[in-house]
């Protein structure tokens, strides 16, 4: 059983909007959690690198009987990976964990500003050239530095892959997105299940029939944005995966956003030399 997930197209790639994360899966335990995935009708994964788990999820999807064609298979480059070179044999490394002969997607995981972007980028083009994934992008890139990627990139920016949940407003990175032409991934789209005692997300919820946490992905997937909510309890891959079948109105939109606050940001990691869009 497969439901229809709408899928944004970024370029020549057409990314389902919802995703399974699987950050923090370790030790194994990806392997039943994207199996479960897989059979509810996600179609998009999305690993990296510093997970630990690329081989847990290649197991899983060998093992799950899914076509590897009809999966969107995301990872990305750990930021120590970014030389030219090192980049190349990190992108091979990672599909030989996967056991795939490409990925759909590879991100650099954050930007780094000790080594020139345009050297990183280059490397990047390059494994995309060679077959070794089908689109490339980034992640943790506010909106000055998608644009400077952007314009030194051969191949289109894809994706930015950035923290966005309702607690935290994206309008700059979005807009800068929008006009390039790339897509945004929201990542910690629950605000890493904050979401859940939300009295105005419960209330929206309620109207519809609906969790907060799947008021939250539908105000994603609404906004044109793709989500990839993370779980390790099986019935909730299910429910985070069933928010096709109802839509949010423009009052519920607004009330959402309304929920963004200064303090709001859960993970930050980003270099001293960069500085988050002020909205
Ligand atoms: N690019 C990056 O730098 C970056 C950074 C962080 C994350 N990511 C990606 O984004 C994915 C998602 O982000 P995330 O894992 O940080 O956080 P998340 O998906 O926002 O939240 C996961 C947490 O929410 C809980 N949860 C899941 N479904 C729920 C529901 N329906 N109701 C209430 N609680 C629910 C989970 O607990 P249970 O397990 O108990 O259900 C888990 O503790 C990651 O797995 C990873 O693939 C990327």
């Amino acid at each position: 059983m497969s439901k229809l997930v709408p899928a944004v197209r970024s370029g020549d790639v057409l990314i389902p909007a919802l995703g399974f994360g699987t950050w923090q899966l370790e030790n194994g335990t990806a392997v039943p959690l994207v199996e479960k995935a897989l059979e509810v009708g996600y179609r998009h994964i999305d690993t990296a690198q510093i997970y630990g788990n690329e081989a847990d999820v290649g197991a899983a999807i060998k093992t799950s009987g899914v076509k590897r064609d009809d999966i969107f298979l995301t990872t990305k480059v750990w930021i120590d990976q970014f030389h030219d070179g090192d980049l190349q044999r990190s992108a091979e490394i990672s599909l030989e964990k996967l056991g795939v002969d490409h990925v759909d997607l590879l991100l650099l995981h954050w930007p780094k500003p000790e080594v020139p972007l345009a050297e990183t980028l280059k490397a990047l083009n390059e494994v995309q050239s060679r077959g070794l994934t089908r689109a490339i992008g980034l992640s943790n890139f506010p909106s000055a530095q998608l644009e400077e990627a952007a314009k030194l990139s051969d191949a289109p920016i894809a994706t930015d892959q950035v923290e966005y949940h309702p607690y935290l407003s994206l309008k700059a990175v979005k807009a800068k997105a929008d006009a390039l032409g790339t897509s945004i991934t929201a990542w910690s789209p629950l605000a890493q299940g904050k979401v859940a005692q939300d009295p105005v997300l419960i209330a929206i919820g309620q109207a519809h029939g609906k969790t907060p946490g799947q008021v939250t992905l539908r105000w994603l997937i609404q906004q044109g944005v793709i989500a990839i909510p993370r779980t390790s309890n099986p019935a909730r891959i299910a429910e985070n995966f069933d928010v096709l079948d109802f839509s949010l109105s423009e009052d519920e939109m607004t009330r959402i956003h309304g929920l963004a606050r200064p303090d709001g940001r859960l993970g930050d990691w980003l270099d001293k030399a960069y500085a988050w869009d002020a909205e």
